[in-house]
């Protein structure tokens, strides 16, 4: 279609020279608008607990409200903050509301905005040590503060990363190439029916089919078995088929249940096995002796998922992965190795002492996400990310007492890291049990007072609670216990 006399399509537009300052605000603008983000930013982290964990919209009303034409023209940086603070951002889970129990909540901070905010100003990228030294520095730095926080030997290492998903695809990739020496088609890969679905998803992206990840069945304590996966391997390798790694995982996200690592690593060093720990919910309870003694032998993996942006209360995106050989990593991820042009790297090519942390994963631009735990734990100090995550232990730990102590209610899984999940039995016949828990946990939810799901334990629905949210209280505990009491009641 022809424009119209007086409008101007974007093709007409892509011929005008582009005016300068067009891209940019004036000082007053940006202050403007950056003083008016601070104070919705300060709003949202105090004012989350008075609004509903789960504010809910349907996908009509959300199209209705955001969904506009293109922008050509300029539009007002203020204002649209402003609709955006009020009118979508808000909507979904809010994970750091006291009464969410849902997922594995995160909290965020205020010095981690600010973290996010300033490495997008600055262009932070800890890539090749050239573009981002200092930035590459302050990740250094930050994980040589998770390893000691953790009880890990110095000589560990690794990067941040998205996520728990991507820093176990980026571990199980580096097994592949150290342990299976290409040969893809017999290989074998252990973990427990529990773990993280992002396993099975990391085991297909490197070449695995379905039948190459064994899932093995936990044993009664629901962590997996080290003589089933001895056993396992045995019969594999008489069968020629090749075993190459375990995942254990710290914590599983259903039950919060862990999987011996010592054990497991006596027999992962008899085969030759990598083990990968998938600690992305669990492992940031080693910050205090009574979590280092619930997930022990962290130390013994090869290489260790955990995120930030779980229990340690970091925003999206902040996962890291920390294994023990770093050389590892470099030796799968490193530009240097592939044959495709690389000439324009040559230049930022690390000497001597220099790192470039995109040699050690699979991102080349990558943000400076260790910044925002640089900053919160520089801010608060980590002895109050300890206490912060004792309370969360002591809080799983005081709901699994209540639970007990209620006659309608029955504990299922005890408190594990901060993890536990219980059914409300109040007279019905067992047969009505999952419809009993999902309409309960829908209930709750409905009250807008707090935010209690489902999971399936043993193949029976049941509720979970995951507790680790240091603003939560006993108080917070005890209504949401009530709310659950009510449902089942049908009050
Ligand atoms: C044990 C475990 N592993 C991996 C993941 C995936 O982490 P992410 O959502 O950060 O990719 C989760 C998420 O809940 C988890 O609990």
């Amino acid at each position: 279609m022809t424009p119209g006399p007086g409008s101007r399509g974007p093709e007409a537009e892509a011929h005008l020279p582009y005016r300068p300052g067009e891209l940019a605000l004036s000082p007053e603008e940006m202050r403007r608008a950056g003083q008016r983000a601070v104070d919705l930013v300060v709003e949202r982290l105090r004012g989350v607990a008075d609004g509903r964990p789960h504010a809910v919209a349907t996908s009509a009303e959300l199209a209705a409200l955001a969904d506009r034409p293109l922008p050509e023209e300029p539009g007002d940086l203020t204002g649209l903050l402003e609709w955006a603070a009020r009118e979508v951002l808000p909507t979904g889970v809010r994970f750091d509301h006291p009464r969410c129990f849902a997922f594995v909540p995160t909290t965020g901070n205020f010095p981690a905005v600010l973290a996010d905010a300033l490495a997008s100003a600055f262009l932070s990228v800890p890539g090749a040590w050239l573009v981002g030294a200092g930035p590459t520095r302050i990740e250094l730095t930050t994980l040589a503060w998770l390893v000691e926080l953790l009880g890990l030997p110095p000589t560990h290492g690794g990067l941040f990363v998205s996520g728990g998903s991507v820093a176990n695809l980026t571990a199980l990739t580096a097994a592949r190439d150290h342990r299976l020496g290409g040969d893809l088609a017999r290989a074998r890969l252990y973990c427990s029916s529990q773990a993280h679905p992002s396993i099975a998803r990391a085991a297909h992206i490197i070449g695995l089919r379905r039948d190459q990840v064994v899932a093995l069945t936990p044993g009664p304590g629901g962590g997996l078995d080290p003589r089933a996966v001895r056993a396992r391997a045995t019969a594999d390798l008489a069968a020629a088929l090749r075993p190459f790694a375990v995942v254990a995982t710290v914590g599983t996200t259903g039950t919060g249940a862990v999987d011996p690592l010592p054990e497991l690593a006596v027999v992962c060093r008899e085969f030759r096995l990598w083990l990968h720990a998938d600690g992305a919910h669990g492992a940031a309870a080693a910050l205090t002796a009574r979590g280092r003694s619930a997930c022990r032998g962290l130390e013994t993996a090869d290489s260790l998922t955990i995120d930030p942006h779980k229990w340690l209360f970091q925003p999206y995106e902040a996962g890291c992965l920390l294994v023990r050989d770093p050389a590892l990593l470099k030796a799968t991820f490193r530009m240097g190795r592939h044959r495709l042009d690389s000439g324009y790297l040559s230049p930022a090519r690390a000497t001597g002492e220099q790192i470039n942390l995109d040699d050690y994963g699979p991102q080349q631009s990558r943000g400076l996400r260790a910044f925002k735990l640089w900053l919160s734990l520089s801010t608060f100090g980590a002895a109050a990310f300890r206490r912060a995550v004792d309370h969360g232990l002591d809080l799983a730990e005081y709901a699994g007492a209540r639970i007990e102590a209620e006659r309608d209610l029955e504990l299922v899984t005890p408190p594990s890291l901060g993890i536990l999940t219980f059914r409300y039995r109040g007279g019905r016949s067992p047969a009505d049990g999952a419809h009993d828990q999902e309409r309960i946990s829908a209930a709750v939810c409905r009250t807008g007072r707090a935010m209690v799901l489902t999971t399936e334990v043993n193949g029976a629905r049941v509720l979970r609670l995951c507790t680790i949210n240091p603003a939560s209280t006993r108080a917070d505990i005890d209504e949401t216990l009530g709310l659950v009491l009510n449902a089942g009641r049908g009050r």
